[in-house]
């Protein structure tokens, strides 16, 4: 284990948080609580988008913002009672062409409010949304979209031409958002469609257990996973968006996660919505002047972001920061990766403010270990479990451990937001459950004397780079369809910027010679066949790769070679 640096606090706490006293919280909560907070309790009617909409809008608060949108050529605000009509309009579009409850509805588009509007309908007609980020080349979009069956996409004309319409038989229609001129036998015009269509709609009450959203995620092995999470997983997001994000009315809450990613969902979405926030969606690309620009020009209260922007920033300078007046910045969270405590040291120095880390994962749904405005926090820590949430250290046969030893990092099943289920491959998910009756993170982390969690890594071989999970295996797969590649081996090289970068080692065909272009070549090919965060930002050339006597690629190897480390163990391996 690595040396317990966890003395240091910082103990500059909120006195007028929405949780006062974590310890009571965790002593007396129950998630039953939560339920009086949505209408359901009293209706028996569910549905999360009702709940993060439509309920607003039928409490007089139709005319609050919702929604401030911007990016390089738009600039518009959205209330609640026109997000409410938007929605209704989709999910009568979307009757119109026979979807129904249940069905898997894909939105492969940038951040835009059409996005939000589209996924709020679909949600409404009881269908199950898989948003997928815009970077994803045509190769991933399929996978995705065949394992899930989806049957309808909402996409832009600049991106549907990574939608494979012939390779996909459930695929029935494609919505363009801005579409013009001609438009194929499935395609639809976004705006033709929404303009004709009713502002009334009969939402589908679905069960707390129907699927909400599906989002894919990569393992160390196969293909990306389908993560199904359901509309209970709401009672969660109220509750953490309520004491971690610690939302109240009035605020501006601004979430830079896309929606692809289940951040951009969980808490880019439902929190915020859930408790009537104005949610602040900013389309475009990183640019610190910009980010604070908008942190200014909305007077955001309430700010969630990720390690890798946190260190761009301070890699941009303190001055930077004094050229804009942050003063309505209140909370400041951070999800993804390590958080260093470094970058809480110096938020403290220019924000005068700290940067709260949490802890989640695609699986778990919602936020599980976290630090609080009320507690004090250890830089470089993730905080401490959520109430309601038992999470601890447990050896590999399920003990658990004590204080300060490193093991698996885990969590007593269930909880509101746990996934459902893995789409198509009930063995994968029982994997998570295998000790029971913990869910198995696939983290290591230790646990202090004082009851908070420190990360120390990844027990497979996930890579995690800028705060994005990339499968090893995926990108391995994708490199030998090239035709100078005979193996490759994929590994996550320690970064300062971005945690983690892809570098990959290969193996080249017969008649193939090491060069620069081939580099490139083997990069972009990469990028386009995958996504551009995928590609390999180190390639190194071997003349073979260290392998077991099955045949399969020792990536722990791989790493020891990068790190000029011991290479341990190595009786598998073939001569
Ligand atoms: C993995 C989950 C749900 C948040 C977005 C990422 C790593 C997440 C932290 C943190 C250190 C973290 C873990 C986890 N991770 N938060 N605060 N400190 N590592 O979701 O793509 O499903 O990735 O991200 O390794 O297992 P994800």
């Amino acid at each position: 284990m690595s040396e317990p640096q966890h003395k240091e606090l910082l103990d500059v706490m909120a006195t007028d948080s929405n949780l006062q006293n974590y310890e009571d919280a965790y002593a007396t909560f129950d998630w039953k609580d939560v339920e009086q907070e949505f209408s359901w309790n009293t209706t028996g009617n569910v549905n999360a988008a009702y709940e993060a909409i439509d309920r607003h809008v039928e409490n007089g608060r139709g005319d609050d913002i919702a929604l401030y949108y911007s990016d390089p050529v738009r600039d518009e605000s959205y209330t609640f009672a026109e997000l409410k009509a938007l929605s209704n309009k989709f999910g009568n579009v979307l009757k119109k062409y026979g979807v129904n409850k249940g069905d898997r509805v894909f939105i492969f588009m940038p951040r835009s409010p059409e996005l939000y509007a589209a996924l709020l309908g679909a949600v409404k007609i009881g269908a199950i949304v898989g948003p997928l980020f815009e970077a994803f080349m045509e190769g991933a979009v399929r996978d995705r979209l065949e394992d899930a069956e989806a049957v309808a996409i909402i996409t832009t004309p600049k991106l549907k031409d990574r939608v494979p319409v012939a390779a996909l038989p459930a695929l029935k229609h494609v919505f363009l958002v801005g579409a013009e001129g001609e438009l194929a036998a499935h395609e639809v015009d976004f705006q033709q469609e929404m303009d004709a269509a009713s502002d009334l709609l009969e939402i589908t009450w679905v069960d707390r257990e129907d699927g909400l959203v599906l989002h894919y995620t990569s393992g160390s092995t196969g293909k990306p996973k389908g993560v199904l999470h359901v509309h209970n997983a709401m009672i969660q997001y109220y509750q953490t968006a309520k004491w971690i994000l610690d939302l109240k009315r009035g605020d501006v809450y601004w979430c830079t996660a896309d929606p692809g990613w289940v951040t951009g969902t969980a808490y880019g979405i439902w929190g915020p919505w859930l408790h009537g926030v104005t949610n602040v969606i900013r389309g475009g690309r990183f640019s610190p002047d910009d980010w604070y620009n908008t942190l200014q020009r909305y007077n955001v209260s309430v700010w969630y972001s990720a390690p890798t922007a946190f260190r761009m920033l301070m890699g941009a300078g303190d001055d930077l920061v004094k050229k804009y007046d942050l003063s309505s910045v209140r909370h400041i969270l951070s999800v993804g990766e390590p958080l260093n405590a470094e970058v809480v040291r110096w938020g403290m120095k220019v924000y005068g403010k700290r940067i709260h880390d949490n802890w989640w994962m695609t699986e778990t749904g919602g936020q599980m270990i976290s630090n609080y405005p009320s507690l004090p926090l250890k830089p470089g820590s993730m905080g401490k479990p959520f109430p309601g949430i038992y999470a601890a250290i447990v050896d590999d046969a399920g003990n658990e451990l004590p204080a300060n030893s490193m093991g698996n990092l885990a969590i007593r099943a269930p909880w509101p937001s746990m996934m459902r289920r893995i789409w198509n491959n009930p063995a994968k998910y029982e994997e998570y459950f295998r000790l029971q009756p913990w869910y198995i993170s696939g983290d290591s982390a230790y646990k202090d004397e004082d009851g908070y969690f420190w990360f120390q890594g990844r027990i497979d071989d996930v890579i995690n780079t800028s705060g994005e999970r990339v499968g090893p295996f995926e990108v391995e797969s994708k490199l030998v369809e090239h035709p100078a590649i005979a193996e490759a081996g994929v590994i996550g090289k320690p970064d300062p910027l971005r945690g983690e970068i892809i570098k990959a080692f290969i193996a080249l065909r017969e008649g193939y010679e090491p060069s620069e272009a081939l580099i490139e070549e083997i990069r972009d090919f990469v990028k386009k066949g995958l996504a551009a965060h995928a590609a390999p930002r180190e390639i190194e050339f071997r003349d073979k790769l260290p392998k077991t006597r099955s045949g399969k690629i020792m990536r722990r190897v791989l790493k020891a070679w990068e790190l000029g480390l011991p290479t341990g163990d190595l009786s598998t391996m073939e001569d």
